[in-house]
């Protein structure tokens, strides 16, 4: 039988909990044929036992984002693993609670670079980091948070998701001559261990799961998974510096 992802490489960022919405990408895409190598960030040995879950166990590498000895040595990593890849997935974010919550109006320039050092820069290092590997073209997928709107608390991570929206159309731009895509999907709030650690997050919560039009499910995080799934897979060829929302629509109505 045919499968999505039969014989795609794929990277996979951002798994740090079952709820990572990276662990259900790693599962789903196993499902669909491909074979995933995964990357943890600080407890490594935590990242081990959760990658023991996925349908096959998968590889895990040390990638601190913001260190730049760890991404020089990734592609060499990911190679003892794999011979190159099909797709990288960046499922990666953080802000210092400073720059979140309510503090927009105090948060040092020193807190917001972080955010925007892990959040928005880093999918750029990581397209880089990865390159080596993508010689015959790929699809890099994000993750963001609809950044065209100022939303209560999100504050500087909406800046740094503003940025990673922008960051993405500049891949698409120059790496699209060497086919690779580069497309995020914009999720609705899903309750990851990223965004309880937001405080006032709930006030999302229930406007979301009363307005979307097809209704939210907060803890959900198939439909997302799946749709990062299709933008690594080739039935999106021609799609590429794209914003596709899985949000149950609530991005197209109004409150
Ligand atoms: N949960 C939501 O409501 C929601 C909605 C839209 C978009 N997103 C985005 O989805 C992505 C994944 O988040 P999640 O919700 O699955 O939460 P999560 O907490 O499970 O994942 C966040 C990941 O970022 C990693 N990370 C943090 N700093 C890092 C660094 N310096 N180097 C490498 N990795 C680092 C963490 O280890 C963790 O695995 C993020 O980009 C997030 O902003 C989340």
């Amino acid at each position: 039988m045919k499968v999505l992802l039969e014989g795609k490489r794929i990277l996979v960022t951002g798994v740090i909990t079952e709820q990572s919405i990276a662990f259900n990408i790693a599962k789903i895409a196993q499902e669909q044929g491909a074979t995933v190598v995964l990357t943890g960030f600080g407890r490594l040995s935590l990242v081990e036992r959760i990658a023991k879950r996925l349908p096959v166990t998968a590889p895990v590498i040390e990638l601190d984002v913001t260190n730049p000895e760890h991404l020089a040595s990734l592609a060499d990593s990911v190679s003892g693993h794999v011979d190159g890849l099909d797709g990288v997935v960046h499922s990666i974010g953080f802000a210092p609670p400073t720059a979140l919550g309510g503090n927009f109006l105090q948060t040092s320039w020193e807190d917001v670079s972080t955010a925007v050092h892990v959040s928005t820069y880093s999918y750029k290092a990581l397209a880089m980091a990865a390159l080596p590997l993508m010689r015959q073209g790929g699809s890099i997928v994000g993750l963001t948070f609809d950044a065209t709107v100022a939303w209560p608390v999100y504050d500087w991570m909406g800046v740094a998701k503003a940025g990673l929206e922008s960051a993405s159309r500049y891949l698409a731009s120059y790496l699209g001559p060497q086919g690779i895509r580069s497309n995020l999907v914009s999720a609705g709030p899903l309750r990851t261990m990223a965004a309880k650690s937001i405080p006032g997050f709930a006030k999302f919560e229930d406007s979301w799961t009363e307005r979307a039009p097809l209704g939210w499910n907060l803890s959900d995080t198939e439909p997302t998974a799946k749709a990062v799934c299709a933008l690594l897979s080739d039935w999106f060829p021609a799609t590429t510096g794209e914003i596709v929302h899985v949000d149950g629509g609530y991005h197209a109505v109004s409150g």
